[in-house]
């Protein structure tokens, strides 16, 4: 039978269908804006390229929220996947040497990292992180930055897009979340030395931990002033208490080593997700052995880490692959010199058009964000972005093939499979809109 071409009906059946049994038509809230520049439902994915079900194709800059570094249906990495699968997928008893040759290129690595456990995604990681520190301190409190997300979990999910009048407080960013987790969880705004000084100085000695991603993308980029984490990494140290670096965006990424690589400050504890396994469900959090080794499951008073699926083989032998690859070909290399390409082409459009906006980012990262000037240091920094111009350059390139989440607080990916053809052709599609705006 002659296969029929795909028509824009199946594309609505596809997404009415969705919306009838999932709630907001798609698996996250997050997701579910792909809408906000028409509905779509995608069906494919390869190198840089995302496919829909009615065969549109469009150049890739979201890239699942950040872990395809390496670009989508990477060939090595998916054969050392199917080939974890044709052994069994999971045993879930005693450990594994893929397990271990992970855990070892983790430690090899990562500063911080002295032992491992493994789970499936960044908000496991982050739960664990602040468990080990509660249970190392004997404390409750933690305290994050505002702008920093580190996980839908109540622990964390407190602040990270407070709206103009609840800037400075407890901001929960669902309902349904426990009030005592809220109340124990701190905040404070990002890249200030004097904050978090008089904070440790008052709360000292009842925090569990600090948390943050060194770099926070999770509202575009704002870049770390290096007295804000010495000061962090001294004060923290003075005090005992626990340092975790979220390093779930920035690992593996920004550089095998993590911020803390590129830094030199190095935390307790930190968490890696996301471009660890180019897509596949990997995770990790690694530190301190001492703190890691509270999971150790030998004594009874000990921290519970589980997690029927934690350290699944085809996650992990994706990891290995894409560690592995990322280290042999210095691949953040060639992404931080086209991410500054992209930058530079599209800093010199926003000159051309006169348009008030700026780009912001790091190696293979970067945000357009309209309406706002000057290098953004702390959350109240993006609040004056204009949502509504960004919706329409989003809309403006999604019909010109690029794809990008419709988020004006979110960020641009690149990976491996992106070159220079792309780079032309965002640009003349940029200035297009930029032309239009
Ligand atoms: C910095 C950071 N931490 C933690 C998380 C949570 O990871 P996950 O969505 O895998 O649970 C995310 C997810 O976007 C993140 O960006």
């Amino acid at each position: 039978m002659a296969n029929t071409p795909p028509t824009q009906d199946q594309n609505q059946s596809v997404v009415d269908r969705a919306r009838e049994v999932i709630p907001g038509g798609a698996q996250t809230g997050l997701r579910a804006q792909a809408y906000n520049t028409g509905d779509i439902a995608f069906e494919s994915a390869s190198d840089a390229t995302l496919t829909t079900v009615t065969d549109e194709q469009y150049t890739d800059y979201h890239l699942g929220f950040g872990p395809v570094i390496l670009g989508h249906a990477h060939d090595d990495v998916d054969a050392a996947a199917q080939a974890a699968i044709d052994d069994g997928v999971l045993y879930g008893a005693g450990t594994t040497p893929l397990e271990v040759e992970v855990a070892e290129r983790l430690v090899d690595l990562l500063p911080s990292v002295e032992m491992v456990n493994f789970c499936n995604s960044g908000s496991e990681a982050t739960y664990h992180a602040i468990r080990l520190a509660r249970a190392a301190t004997g404390n409750k409190k933690v305290l994050k930055f505002e702008g920093c997300y580190h996980g839908w979990h109540d622990y964390v999910d407190v602040s990270v897009y407070p709206p103009t009048d609840r800037v400075g407080e407890r901001y929960p960013e669902s309902d349904g979340m426990l009030s005592a987790a809220v109340e124990n969880t701190l905040i404070a705004p990002f890249n200030d030395p004097e904050a978090v000084n008089e904070i440790l100085h008052e709360h000292g000695d009842e925090l569990a931990a600090v948390i943050l991603e060194p770099i926070p993308h999770s509202v575009g980029c704002l870049l770390p002033r290096i007295e804000f984490l010495e000061t962090l990494r001294e004060a923290t140290a003075v005090h005992d208490v626990p340092l975790i670096f979220d390093e779930v965006i920035s690992g593996f990424r920004h550089s095998p080593h993590g911020v803390q690589g590129e830094v030199g400050v190095t935390p307790d504890l930190t968490c890696v997700a996301k471009a660890l396994g180019n897509g596949y469900p990997v995770a990790a959090v690694g530190g301190r052995a001492d703190l890691l080794a509270q999971a150790g499951g030998d004594n009874e008073s000990g921290v519970v880490i589980s997690g029927t699926y934690s350290g699944s083989l085809p996650g992990l032998a994706a990891a290995r692959e894409t560690i592995d690859t990322i280290v042999a070909n210095d691949v953040q290399a060639y992404l931080t010199d086209l991410g500054d390409r992209y930058r530079d082409g599209l800093n010199d459009l926003l000159e051309d058009h006169d348009i008030n906006g700026r780009i912001v980012g790091h190696r293979s990262i970067f945000s357009v964000q309209f309406g706002v000037r000057g290098e953004p240091h702390n959350y109240e920094d993006i609040l004056g972005l204009d949502e509504k111009r960004f919706h329409t350059f989003a809309a403006g390139m999604r019909e010109r093939g690029h794809f990008f989440t419709p988020n004006p607080y979110k960020r641009h990916h690149l990976s491996a499979a992106h070159d220079e053809t792309h780079l032309e052709s965002y640009l003349d599609a940029a200035d297009a809109v930029f032309a239009d705006l």
